[in-house]
Formats: structure tokens, C-alpha cells, sequence
């Protein structure tokens, strides 16, 4: 349904009631339920954009230390487009979206879906003309639209060339219980953030009751900073659907899909195309090579802008065609996932990991890392550093090797593991890359000494404000009042208790949300406040006045409660 709802905006440019009558009948589903995907994703829009949809990533590294918020301004000025509307004639739609994984190569944006990168005043001004022209984006330059992917440091993982023949000749020579066994052994824990043992998922799934399983690979990489999985999804797409087989063998899956998100659409076309490549070479499809008990085939499927589907069980709700609003857990998704049945959900480097191993045994990936934290891991660095792109080191490398590698110097402070992760000083910087240290989803974000770590945070309260859900009380309205406290500070309003409101609200949204979303979303703030008091009590008014009379402030209350006795009026004591 998804992409059938991709096809209608792209054709109409946005998605009307009657066309949203007609996927429901299409589908056979209830029209409230189609409607409710439309609104859920920020890429489907019931109003028409222009036919120039421009959506600029307001994400911290595009958006704030590249300079993107300017370019913006710059190209509405051009094209007089409000930003947020459609203008008038239809030509052009100029908005804003969350991070488009193309933060190495920033500032940057989508048109008709399609990224540009490396945005400045020059291009901007030629985007413009080509767009006032209404020139055919097929005629506009070739190179804009080239996406180029920095390794800066290669390890175990990146190092290897695809072999997915080897991969599953040897899966099927060791067998189902020996495969399973090699990852156990080998202590790879997810890539995607949490860092679950995956042989342990894999082996949870198969033993799980059910009729059918699934094998899912998360590929949404919504994590503002992250773009690791880009990479591997061009370079390595072949390992990653051997990757993914070889789950599917191990746990009894016929059936797979990885959930591509939006803003990578422009990869469907060559992932669609080593799908077949594969299946030519008999390593997807029926009998995978020969093997008379080995059936697996994939399905790509296009997410449509939101954040939150990357929460697997959100993922799951999106793949059976509902808004991704998160699960109630347990059950989990190796026991209860797609349909109800045991699904493993693992992210892109998570597979290509588990495929590398089983070829190539488990030994040099045991003894890579810490005793906890085997192996490597794939980092994807931006921000003020003259190297940005994508590193891969062992567990247990230090933080300050890191930065002096991507040549990042008088760091006043970075961001490890997206908006959700860890801040740290720099007297944290002896800290090691581990699950049980300083653990990532491949963000590291570098701010230099001249960013304003305000400017940061408000940033990430935003992406969260916006990427919230909705579904529960403590996070959508939580996250949108601690946007508004920064908002406060930063404008020169805020008092002490604004910051005791804000450490409240903060850990509220930590504690009571539903979600990992919300219980994350705080921490930045949280750790701000720890370890960079200064950012916010600086902003801080002495003294703090107010600036409405609050009393008054009551008068509709006692007007429509008919009271006007002294014990409905704030006392001036
Ligand atoms: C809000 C939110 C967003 C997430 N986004 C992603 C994502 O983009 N990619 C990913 O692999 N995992 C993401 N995760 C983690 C997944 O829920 C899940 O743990 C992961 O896909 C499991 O794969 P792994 O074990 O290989 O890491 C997200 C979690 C949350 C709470
Ligand atoms: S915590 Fe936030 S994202 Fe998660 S369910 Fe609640 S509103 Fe939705």
C-alpha cells in the first residue's frame, strides 16, 4: 500500500480523498485506516505540492554547522516561496524535513525525492533558474545528483569484498545448527542501537511457536548523523541479502523485506536490481542453490518519512500497512512481529556482520573489540572536522583516536550515537567506542568551539517535537514543552526555575513515555545540563520577572466558573 501511495503522490502530487477512497477499496481495507497512513508520514500530503518539492535536511550537521538554514532562506528568496506552502502557480514547494543521511556531503536536500548535496549560495542560485525555467530535473547537471560515499578507514567488515555464493555455500554445508552456532559463539550483538545478541535473537525466533517467519532488515536509518547504512546498501547490498538468507535458513523463513527508508528511495532501482541479480544466481528465489529445502525471496519496501518506523515493532505496524505507531512490549517481534508471527528484525550492517562471519569463521571477529563488544563498528562522522565520511574501527578504540583520525581539533563537545545518544566533553574523550561505554548506531557528531551548544540542543528537541508519534501523553506533548523551554533560554526569558521545569520535564519524557523514542528523547538535555551547565544558566535572567500579569491571566477561569472571591485570585503576598 505504501508504494501504491508513493505512485498517487508522485502523479498528483498529493494524495485526495478519493484517491485515498480508492486504495482502501483497492486494498480491501477500511478508508479511515488508509487515511490514517496518509496523515501519519510527513512524505504523503493531502494538499498538492509544487511540482518542484523541494524538502531542504534541517538536521544539525545540514541544517545548522553547514550552513543549510541560510541556503534555504536564500532559495525561497529566489523563487518568493514561502517555506512550508506550495506557491501559487503550483511551479515550486520549499520545506524542511529530518536528517537525509547525506550529512558528510551537506548541506543538502531532496527534489521530487532525489538528494543534492554539497549545496552553496552559487548552486542555489542555478537551482532556482533551472526550477524558474521549469527545466526537466533529467536535464538539470549529472553530477548534482551523484552521491559519493568516503570510507576513510576500512577494518574487518569493510575490508572484505562481497561473496555471497561462499557465504551460502558454506551456510549450507555446515548446516542450520552449526550456522546458528558460529554466531552465537562469535558474540555479534546488533548494529542498529540496542545491541542485542542477534545469534540469540535468531536462535529465539526459530524456537519460537508459529506457523510462518520473517526476516526483516531495517534499513530506515532515521538517526540524524547516521549515513553508514547508505553505504553499505550501494557497496554491499549482495552480502546484506546473504545476510538475510542466511537468518532465514537458520530460523525457517521463506519470506523477507527490508524496509528502505524514504529519503533513500533513490536506491531502489539498484537494489531492485541485485535482488534479481541474486535470484538469476539461484542465491534467492526457490531451491536457493539447489537446495531442495531452502525457498527465501525478499521484498523491498519504501517507508514515507518517520522517524519512528525505525523502532522495529513501529516497522512492523508500517510493513502490515497501518501508521507506525510503536507496540506495546513484550511480546517482541522474534516471538509476536510481522502478522503476529516470530520475526527477527535486524539492522543492514547487523546482516552483512552475521554474513562475513559464517564465511569467514568466527575467530578474528571474536578477537576484535572488547570481551563484550566484538568486532567492529561502522561510524559515520560529520561536523567540525576536515574528514568527514564513514570510519570503521574495532570496539574499544578511544574517542580521542577518533577524532584525530578525521582531524577534528579544539573540540568543545560531540554527540555520539544521534540526538538520542550520548554528549560528550572533552574530558570524556579517553572514553572507549564499546556497548557498555560510549555505544553508537554509527553517529558521531563533532562540534568545534565556535558552535553555540544552545543552538544544538534546540535542534534535537525540534527533531524530536517532530518525530514524536503522538501516541502517548509524556512524549508528544513533553518533547514539544521542553522545545519550548530552549526556546525560552535562548531568547533571553528563562529564569532558575526554568531549569528545574526543564530537568522535570525532561525526566518525565525519559520515565513515562512509551517508546525508546521518548525515553531517549530527553537525554541530551539531561546531559547538557550535567556537563555543560554553563550553555544554559549564561542565558539565564537574574532576576526573574514576570511578563504577563498572572492574575489576569485567570479571568476567563473565574469568568467561566462564575467566581470572583478572593480564593480564585492569586494572592500578591
Ligand atoms: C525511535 C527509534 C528509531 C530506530 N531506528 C532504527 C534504525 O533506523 N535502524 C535500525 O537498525 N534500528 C533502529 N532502531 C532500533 C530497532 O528498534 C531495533 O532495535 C533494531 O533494528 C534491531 O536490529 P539490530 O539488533 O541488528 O540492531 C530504532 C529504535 C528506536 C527506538
Ligand atoms: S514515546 Fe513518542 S514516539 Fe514512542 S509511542 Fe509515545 S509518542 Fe510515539
Amino acid at each position: 500500500m505504501l508504494h501504491r501511495l508513493h505512485a498517487i503522490q508522485r502523479d498528483c502530487l498529493h494524495i485526495s480523498r478519493e484517491s485515498i477512497q480508492q486504495v482502501a477499496q483497492e486494498f480491501d481495507l477500511p478508508i479511515a485506516q488508509v487515511a490514517a497512513v496518509v496523515a501519519f508520514h510527513s512524505f504523503f500530503h493531502t494538499r498538492p505540492r509544487g511540482r518542484f518539492d523541494i524538502l531542504f535536511s534541517n538536521c544539525t550537521s545540514c541544517g545548522y554547522l553547514s550552513g543549510g538554514q541560510d541556503l534555504l532562506q536564500l532559495l525561497c528568496l529566489q523563487l518568493q516561496v514561502t517555506p512550508g506552502e506550495t506557491r501559487a502557480d503550483g511551479l515550486v514547494s520549499i520545506d524542511e524535513t529530518s536528517c537525509i543521511g547525506m550529512c558528510d556531503q551537506g548541506p543538502s536536500l531532496l527534489i521530487n525525492g532525489l538528494p543534492i548535496t554539497h549545496l552553496n549560495d552559487n548552486k542555489v542560485v542555478q537551482l532556482a533558474q533551472l526550477i524558474a525555467l521549469e527545466t526537466p530535473l533529467p536535464d538539470w547537471p549529472a553530477n548534482w545528483f551523484d552521491i559519493h560515499h568516503t570510507v576513510h578507514r576500512r577494518d574487518w567488515l569493510l575490508s572484505g569484498s562481497p561473496v555471497p555464493r561462499e557465504i551460502m555455500l558454506k551456510a549450507l554445508d555446515i548446516g542450520r545448527d552449526n550456522t546458528l552456532a558460529i554466531l552465537l559463539q562469535s558474540g555479534l550483538r546488533g548494529r542498529g542501537g540496542a545491541g542485542f545478541a542477534t545469534g540469540r535473537k535468531w536462535q529465539l525466533c526459530r524456537e519460537a511457536p508459529g506457523d510462518t517467519r520473517y526476516v526483516v532488515c531495517n534499513a530506515d536509518e532515521g538517526e540524524p548523523g547516521t549515513f553508514k547504512d547508505r553505504m553499505l546498501l550501494t557497496t554491499y547490498a549482495e552480502n546484506l541479502f546473504a545476510g538475510m538468507a542466511l537468518c532465514a535458513f537458520v530460523i525457517g523463513a521463506t519470506q523477507g523485506f527490508v524496509y528502505l527508508r524514504a529519503e533513500y528511495h533513490y536506491l531502489l532501482e539498484s537494489l531492485q536490481e541485485t535482488l534479481q541479480s541474486c535470484r538469476r544466481h539461484g542465491l534467492l528465489g526457490n531451491r536457493i542453490l539447489g537446495h531442495s529445502d531452502f525457498d527465501f525471496d525478499i521484498t523491498l519496501i519504501v517507508g514515507a518519512g518517520a522517524y519512528i518506523c525505525g523502532e522495529e515493532s513501529a516497522l512492523i505496524e508500517s510493513l502490515e500497512g497501518k501508521p507506525g505507531i510503536p507496540r506495546i512490549r513484550p511480546p517482541f517481534p522474534v516471538t509476536h512481529g510481522y502478522l503476529g508471527q516470530p520475526t527477527v528484525v535486524n539492522n543492514v550492517e547487523t546482516f552483512i556482520a552475521a554474513a562475513h562471519i559464517v564465511h569467514s569463521g568466527n575467530e578474528t571477529f571474536r578477537t576484535t573489540g572488547t570481551a563484550s563488544s566484538t568486532g567492529t563498528k561502522i561510524l559515520s562522522i560529520s561536523g567540525d572536522c576536515a574528514l568527514p565520511g564513514i570510519y570503521e574501527y574495532p570496539f574499544g578504540v578511544r574517542i580521542r583516536q577518533i577524532l584525530d583520525d578525521c582531524g577534528a581539533q579544539n573540540v568543545q563537545a560531540m554527540q555520539i550515537g544521534g540526538p538520542a545518544g550520548t554528549l560528550l566533553n572533552p574530558a570524556e574523550f579517553g572514553r572507549t567506542l564499546a556497548f557498555d561505554d560510549v555505544s553508537s548506531g554509527g553517529s558521531l557528531l563533532i562540534f568545534g568551539p565556535q558552535r553555540d551548544l544552545l543552538t544544538i540542543h534546540r535542534n534535537f528537541a525540534r527533531f524530536f517535537a517532530h518525530e514524536s508519534c503522538g501516541f502517548c501523553t509524556p512524549c508528544r506533548v513533553g518533547t514539544q514543552l521542553i522545545q519550548k523551554e530552549l526556546d525560552t533560554i535562548a531568547e533571553g526569558r528563562g529564569s532558575a526555575y526554568t531549569i528545574v521545569e526543564l530537568q522535570q520535564l525532561a525526566r518525565l519524557v525519559q520515565q513515562q513515555s512509551h517508546c525508546g523514542l521518548g525515553h531517549t528523547a530527553a537525554n541530551h538535555v539531561l546531559e547538557g545540563l550535567h556537563k555543560f551547565p554553563l550553555t544554559f544558566s549564561s542565558r539565564l535572567q537574574p532576576q526573574f520577572t514576570a511578563r504577563f500579569d498572572l492574575d489576569q491571566a485567570l479571568a476567563s477561569a473565574r469568568h467561566i466558573t462564575h467566581r470572583d472571591d478572593s480564593a480564585a485570585h492569586l494572592s500578591n503576598d
